[in-house]
């Protein structure tokens, strides 16, 4: 049989990585954080002191590997055998990566990690382009957005840090949402055949039943 994608794209801080672990577990799949990829390149590419001005040498991305662990829900990001799980999602991070991910070298990086990820398994992977470039033919496609008020204040909540301001996290959202989605290679658009779903007003659990349930109606 062949394998299942199932796609989740849509904007920066929309709940697509929750949805798609807790999709992944339910129908016990593998799971796949595009972002995470770009994350952790682009960690790398810092550390390094390497510009985004520039093209990024075959040499140098040689030097990059990324590992994806998806065990009892929950995911792990090995960089050159470091876990950075929590590091790749800082505020340096956060700001710098759609000036990495912007880049074809990079994204095709990402792309032979992710097809290679679906030749072993059914996969569930969230991001900007699965369901318009990475995987065309994704059985499943869906595209999540929301305002950027409220997708501020969840992650404000979520990463807990008096010291970071609300407004700060709206604008870092919505400068990543505007790069990604203006940017000439494969920019952040919701595929044709994708399902929307806004989740502006929506919780976690009422999300996941209208992805669930458009699932298993086709
Ligand atoms: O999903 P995330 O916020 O962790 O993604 C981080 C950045 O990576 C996002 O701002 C743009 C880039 N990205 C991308 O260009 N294409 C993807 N498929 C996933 C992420």
């Amino acid at each position: 049989m062949d394998s299942i994608i199932i796609a989740i794209d849509g904007q920066a801080s929309t709940g697509k990585s929750t949805q798609a672990k807790k999709i992944a577990k339910y129908f016990n799949y593998n799971y796949r954080d595009s972002g995470a990829y770009y994350r952790a390149i682009t960690l790398y590419l810092i550390q390094k002191n390497i510009s985004s001005d520039k093209s990024i040498p075959e040499t140098i991305l040689n030097k990059i590997h990324v590992e994806q662990s998806f065990e009892e829900g929950s995911l792990k990001i090995d960089l050159n055998g470091i876990d950075v799980t929590h590091k790749i999602r800082g505020f340096k991070v956060s700001s710098y990566v759609s000036k990495y991910a912007k880049k074809q070298e990079i994204r095709n990086f990402v792309y032979r990690q992710l097809r290679i990820s679906a030749e072993s398994s059914s996969l569930v992977i969230d991001g900007r382009d699965i369901g318009t470039v990475v995987f065309p033919k994704a059985t499943f496609k869906f595209f999540l957005l929301a305002d950027p008020k409220i997708r501020a204040q969840r992650r404000h909540k979520q990463i807990n840090d008096l010291s970071v301001k609300v407004e700060s996290i709206e604008k870092e959202i919505k400068t990543r949402d505007n790069i990604d989605s203006t940017r000439e290679i494969a920019p952040l658009k919701k595929a044709d055949d994708a399902f929307e779903i806004d989740v502006s007003c929506l919780n976690i659990e009422e999300v996941f039943e209208k992805l669930i349930q458009k699932i298993n109606l086709q």
